[in-house]
Parts: C-alpha cells; structure tokens; sequence
C-alpha cells in the first residue's frame, strides 16, 4: 500500500489531483479525530472504493469561531490524527496552513442566507459563513467528486447542501448517520470539555429526545423534550426545536420529514444533537 501524502498547500493539492481520474472523496474535518471522524474516513473508503481516492482534511477554520470561542483553546493533536487517517483508509490528507487558506485582507466570502438565519445560526452569528467559505476553499482546493459530511451537525449539513446546489459544484455530498457512544451520547471533539460528572449526565440529553420523539405533536415533542433536559443539573438550554428536516423551518405537523434539534450548554461544553422525525403519512 503507497504511503499517505500530507499536502500543505493547495498548490500541491492541485499537482497532485491533476494526476487523478477516478473518485475522489473528501471528508472535511477540523482535526482532534475521535472514533466519529474515523467511521466518517472508513465510509469514504466505502464510497471511494478500491481504485477511488480518500482525502480527509485538517483545518481549524478560525471564520467559523466566534470572539468568545475556543479557536486558540481547539485540540491539535497532529500526529495522532494523522495516525488515525492512516488506520482508516486515507490516501492523503489536506493539511493547510491558516495563511495558506486565508489572504490577510480577505474580502470574498460565501454566505447562505437562509438556513443559517435559525437554530444554531442565531446563537452563533457568523459560523455557517465561515463553514460555507472554508467549505468552498476545500472543494476548490482538493477538486473532490464526493465529499462525506456527517448528520450530527445536520443544519451544516443542510447549509452545504444548499452551497452545492446553488453554487453548482460538481460533487456528490454523502451524508452519515450520527455515531453514538454506548450510553447514547453523540460522539464529538466536544465531549472532551466534559467534567466526569457531567459526562454521566450529557446521555440524558439523547435519551429525553428519543423518548420525546414518540410524541405525534411536533411542538408536545418540544415541549416534552424542554421539561426533561432542564431537569439535568447544570444544563443550559440553547435551543429545542423541532424542524422541517430540508427547510429546518419550524415543523408545524408531521406531514413532511422532520428533526429534532438541539443545543444543550453543559459546563464548558456546547453540545448539540438532532434525531430524525419521521413523516407520519
Ligand atoms: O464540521 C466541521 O468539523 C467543520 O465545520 C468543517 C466542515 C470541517 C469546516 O471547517
């Protein structure tokens, strides 16, 4: 098996992908790999295929970071992540610099201006444009013909979706099912903010929305899941909402695809999650 390229620059993505014809598939991380970003690496292996290519990428994007948050405080373990690719099935890894990928007086940036106005978008100002911006750049640079994005971070998902779509890149986008920890809990760099007391509580979070979702009633599922989660010592309550699952607009009845979504404040981690609503016909 040929050794995994590390390309630094997107000059060297560019070399390199001129001299390949077969599926490329990219799955754009932020690094701190843990056993998600991996499942998410082995399905490119997947889509890709024996002769097809997989590139993940590792950039802390500093665009998609607010003032007050932990861009500086961002885990990089480089070597273990790299060694985590490796394991997983990468050809190669997408490893640029913050100056690589941003001009000091950039003034481009793509922005979506519709999905990204609810849910994560509203206590986050700002994010999805860095997501979109850096997104497009990935794309630009490795010139991927599939790219993995996993549904934890479903309105993300949504919103590149629609970048694709209006943008018109010629690339496949390949969701992937949220991987679960044992107890429930979505896998995410995230949880390692998590004090051992409140990792025993974060599960609870899943389970109040599993056990709500049972309800017909997209606002009795809100309400339901809002009285369970704020019994969680320590929980803050970002959002609760039930959406339409394409427009994430706020779902009015069960006569189309829905999802449960939410962003739950424990300690010094913000957790987010979302589980499907299925169309009750
Ligand atoms: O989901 C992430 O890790 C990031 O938002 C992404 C897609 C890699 C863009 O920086």
């Amino acid at each position: 098996m040929a050794a995994m390229k590390s390309l630094k620059t997107i000059a060297a993505a560019r070399r390199w992908r001129q001299g390949i014809d077969t599926r490329v598939v990219l799955v754009p991380t932020m690094g701190a790999l843990h056993h998600g970003h991996e499942a998410l690496i082995r399905h490119a292996r997947k889509i890709a295929g024996p002769s097809g290519i997989v590139v993940p990428s590792i950039f802390v994007n500093p665009t998609q970071f607010g003032p007050k948050e932990d861009f500086s405080a961002y885990p990089r373990p480089l070597a273990k992540d790299l060694a985590t690719c490796r394991k997983a099935g990468a050809d190669a890894v997408f490893l640029p610099g913050v100056a690589e990928m941003y001009a000091a007086d950039a003034s481009v940036s793509v922005l979506e201006s519709s999905l990204s106005t609810t849910l994560c978008g509203r206590s986050r100002p700002g994010h999805f444009g860095g997501v979109c911006t850096v997104v497009a750049k990935l794309f630009l640079a490795v010139q991927p013909t599939h790219a993995v994005f996993g549904e934890k971070d479903w309105q993300q998902l949504a919103i590149i979706s629609r970048m694709v779509r209006d943008l018109n890149f010629p690339i496949v986008i390949e969701p992937f099912a949220t991987v679960r920890e044992a107890d429930g809990l979505a896998a995410s760099s995230r949880n390692a903010y998590l004090t051992p007391a409140e990792r025993e509580l974060a599960p609870t979070i899943h389970a109040a929305m599993a056990e709500s979702s049972k309800l017909k009633i997209p606002s009795a599922i809100e309400k339901s899941c809002t009285a369970a989660i704020s019994k969680i010592p320590g929980a803050r309550i970002d959002y609760i909402e039930a959406v339409d699952a394409s427009t994430l607009a706020s779902l009015p009845n069960r006569k189309s695809a829905g999802r449960l979504a939410v962003a739950v404040f424990l300690g010094k981690a913000r957790l987010i999650d979302n589980i499907p609503l299925p169309r009750i016909p």
